[in-house]
């Protein structure tokens, strides 16, 4: 299947590390010029050299209002986005405090609620765009041991995601969310490392995808690009599980 992203420009939230970082290397090998967002300056720097002359840093941390519309007011078109920026903690209902709580959704869902506001304007302006949202399995789609307020905010993406398509669909603008079983990517790997036995740990993760592995950032940034692409030009509104069948 042929792509065709010459000119496009893709704002990834998320950028520098995991899925966003490998959405960004697969989108700008296409020919994207992406605008590669985090708050992690050191590993952004890391992804210019792959991205190059195809890659727009910047700095944000997509929770602050001031900052997004500060440092992204030199953005005057952008044809996709990806919300990709997120956190991961653990924990149940019992040891879930007002500030964990008040932490993951502000960094899960507030943030894509800002970010999506903020690009919906330049969306508009031209009556096209795409944009996808990194969501879960640990959401609405399954429940998820120890992954409390991280299920409530991840369910919140689904929600918002359908939401914004059925109110922009008529102006050309389409909005889908993924939602990923176990990636290998460096958060996930310091689980791993933090558990007691993180041999066992490993093994468990594997497990929980009846495909018997946890799944390569790549082999979501495949879909990330079909969704941003004019090849997905009748999709919108929906839920892909993209999660070696840990949903089943
Ligand atoms: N890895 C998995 O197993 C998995 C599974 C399902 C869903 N996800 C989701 O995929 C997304 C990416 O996860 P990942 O595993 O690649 O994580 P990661 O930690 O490797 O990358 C996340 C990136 O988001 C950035 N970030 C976090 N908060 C931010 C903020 N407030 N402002 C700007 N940047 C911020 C981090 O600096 C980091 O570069 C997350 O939303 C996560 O919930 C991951």
């Amino acid at each position: 299947m042929k792509y065709s992203f010459e000119k496009k420009v893709i704002a990834i939230t998320g950028a520098a590390n995991g899925i966003g970082r490998a959405a960004s290397i697969l989108l700008a090998k296409e020919g994207a010029t992406i605008i590669a967002i985090d708050k992690d300056i050191i590993a952004l720097k890391k992804l210019k050299t792959k991205l190059k002359k195809n890659g727009i840093l910047k700095n944000i941390n997509c929770t602050d209002i001031d900052e997004i519309s500060t440092n992204l007011n030199d953005i005057k078109k952008i044809d996709g986005l990806v919300n990709c920026a997120g956190i991961v903690p653990q924990g149940d209902l019992m040891n879930c405090t007002i500030k964990d709580w008040n932490n993951t959704i502000e960094t899960n869902l507030t943030s894509v609620f800002l970010i999506t506001q903020y690009f919906m304007k330049l969306f508009l302006k031209n009556n096209q765009g795409s944009i996808v949202n990194i969501s879960s399995v640990a959401s609405s789609i399954k429940g998820v041991k120890r992954r409390f307020a991280y299920s409530a905010s991840k369910a919140g993406i689904i929600g918002l995601t359908k939401s914004v398509a059925a109110d922009y669909a008529k102006k050309g603008i389409r909005c889908n969310v993924i939602c990923p079983g176990t990636v290998d990517t460096p958060t996930w790997r310091k689980r791993v490392l933090s558990a007691n036995n993180p041999i066992q740990a490993r093994k468990d993760f594997n497990s929980r995808q009846i495909i018997g592995r946890v799944a390569k950032p790549e082999e979501i940034s495949d879909l990330i690009l079909f969704l941003l692409s004019d090849r997905s030009s009748f999709v919108t509104g929906s839920v892909y599980n993209i999660d070696g069948g840990m949903s089943l």
